[in-house]
């Protein structure tokens, strides 16, 4: 899709970092950018923003967890602007998931925003983007998180000894983000050669995002309300160190989110599926796609 220019664009979570770096980008290329966050006061200030930039933007208020409220942006943005062009599934969360533990709450949120987001966000506008006749593209937020695991083996081989575990608290991010890309490619499959594109973006770390304050001070009160400082830093205090042991020795620089942007529209116009941020996060997904083919060449010595 290579033309933008007076189309609509709805990217949700896009009154901070991320998703709001994507409207000023596609506002920049002359789009019509709806801003759409549960933060309606934030999202007003962006839209704001970007009109006393030049640019033409729309705040709306939605909660991407609940069916009827991404249904009800739906119908403002086809009552309002005639329907939408671009879709960006982005707003997300991060939370504190321990595997170990008998904790729901934090569970429920984050596959509520991350994995139904999505969800919702597809299962709303893509048939109005097919029945419009025009040509689109939905772009999912997941994470180089998506993407990248098995850091504890090698070769394929688990190791065994006397270590205590250290059960981190990343496993509901990293489920949700391997289920967008799942779901990215999945749709990629089921609408190639439609009108529609598909990208899936797999952001490493950016400057100037606010996931873990956000996270940390809006969780609604029926996940459990803002959180506790110990929940803060059981969820946040050991990124860095996860960050390492899942990464390895892809571990990144961080890069600014006007970057980002500018790699979305480019995927965009040209028709790229995967959009990494990073070029020096390789080797993490190098490590992992080694594992399974080690795998494989387990399965093939196999001997019954
Ligand atoms: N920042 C990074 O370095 C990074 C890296 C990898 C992936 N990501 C992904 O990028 C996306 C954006 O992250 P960010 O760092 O810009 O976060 P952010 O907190 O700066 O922005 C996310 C926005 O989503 C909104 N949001 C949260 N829950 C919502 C809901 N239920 N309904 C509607 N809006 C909601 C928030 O209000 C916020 O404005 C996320 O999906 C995140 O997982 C970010």
């Amino acid at each position: 899709m290579d033309h933008l220019q007076g189309k609509v664009a709805v990217v949700t979570g896009s009154a901070s970092g991320l998703g709001r770096a994507m409207a000023e980008r596609f506002a920049q290329e002359g789009m019509i950018v709806v801003i759409a966050d549960n933060r309606f006061g934030e999202a007003e200030a962006v839209a704001k923003e970007i009109e006393r930039n030049g640019g033409r933007a729309v705040p709306v208020e939605v909660d991407v967890t609940r069916r009827e409220s991404v249904m009800a942006l739906a119908d403002r943005v086809d009552g309002q602007l005639g329907g939408v062009s671009v879709l960006v599934n982005n707003a997300g969360v991060v939370s504190f998931t321990p595997i170990a533990q008998a904790e729901e709450g934090g569970w429920r949120w984050i596959v509520d925003v991350n994995l139904f987001g999505v969800v919702y966000g597809i299962q709303t506008f893509l048939p109005r983007m097919l029945k419009s006749g025009r040509d689109g593209h939905i772009v999912n937020t997941a994470s180089l998180a998506g993407v990248i695991g098995g850091g504890g083996v090698q070769a394929n081989r688990i190791r065994l000894g006397d270590a205590t575990p250290q059960i981190g608290a990343m496993y509901g991010y990293m489920a949700t983000k391997h289920a967008v890309v799942a779901i990215s490619e999945t749709l990629a499959r089921d609408l190639s050669g439609s009108r529609i594109g598909v990208s899936v973006l797999c952001p490493s770390h950016h400057e100037n995002t606010n996931i873990f304050q956000n996270s940390a001070r809006y969780r609604p009160a029926q996940f459990g309300g803002p959180m506790s400082q110990e929940e803060m830093q059981a969820t946040f205090g050991q990124t860095d160190q996860n960050r390492e042991r899942a990464l390895g020795p892809g571990r990144s620089r961080p890069r600014f989110p006007d970057e980002c942007a500018a790699r979305v529209v480019r995927a965009i116009r040209e028709g790229q599926f995967y959009i990494f941020t990073h070029p020096d996060t390789r080797a993490a997904v190098e490590h992992r796609f080694n594992q399974i083919l080690a795998g494989y060449d387990d399965a093939t010595t196999f001997v019954r």
